[in-house]
């Protein structure tokens, strides 16, 4: 399998520069039980004021949901995605019941869903599955797909799986199936303010 070896520039855990998205899936299904650990890493994300309003649909492969998520992808993720074993809708709902069970806007929905999606990738890559997050897809026919209610938004389509052969993918896909790189740390990090 391609996977150039990541060099992060100061110590760090393994699993961060290891987990990356390929996008070639091996012929294997995703179980039940393996969704529900992934859900399950999401759902003990931090969260403002713990409002937890991350949603997920999720689907396996061979099931009508499966397909109704897939067909809703643009078509450059179409062409490689619906060979996961599962797919993944993260919505999230936009307010939040506050102290007074008032109905209030909820600022972070969007930032908080970010932490689920981000513990939903490595509990992924921990079980040696890989997890690609797709912000290609037609938000209308996705929102129909699952049905989202009133006061959500969707934010992205995961697919999940373990790894498959590149050969599999198609040709223009193929050159691409290679971890990549990241902006150097002084870039996106200052000391002090961004004047430094
Ligand atoms: C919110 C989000 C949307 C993305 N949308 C797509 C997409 O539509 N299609 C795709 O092939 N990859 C998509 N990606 C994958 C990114 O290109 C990838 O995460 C990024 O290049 C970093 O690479 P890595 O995940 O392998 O470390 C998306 C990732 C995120 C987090």
């Amino acid at each position: 399998m391609t996977q150039a070896p990541r060099h992060p520039a100061h110590p760090v855990d393994a699993q961060f520069t290891a987990r990356w998205s390929p996008r070639a899936f091996a012929d294997a299904p995703v179980t039940e039980a393996q969704m529900l650990t992934m859900l399950e890493a999401a759902r003990w994300a931090p969260s403002s004021n713990n409002g937890q309003p991350w949603r997920f649909v999720w689907a396996l492969r061979g099931e009508a949901a499966f397909d109704a998520i897939a067909a809703a992808l643009v078509p450059f993720n179409r062409d490689w995605a619906p060979r996961a074993g599962a797919l993944v809708v993260l919505a999230s709902k936009a307010t939040r019941i506050d102290s007074k069970g008032a109905e209030v806007p909820n600022g972070p929905h969007a930032f908080d869903s970010g932490a689920a999606w981000m513990s939903l990738a490595l509990q992924a890559h921990l079980m040696g599955l890989v997890a690609h997050a797709m912000g290609g897809f037609d938000a209308e026919a996705l929102a129909q797909a699952v049905a989202l209610p009133a006061g959500h938004t969707i934010h992205a389509t995961i697919a999940i799986g373990p790894q498959g052969d590149p050969a599999t993918l198609p040709e223009a896909l193929r050159a691409r199936e290679t971890p990549n790189g990241r902006e150097p740390l002084n870039k996106v990090a200052h000391r002090g303010s961004f004047a430094e």
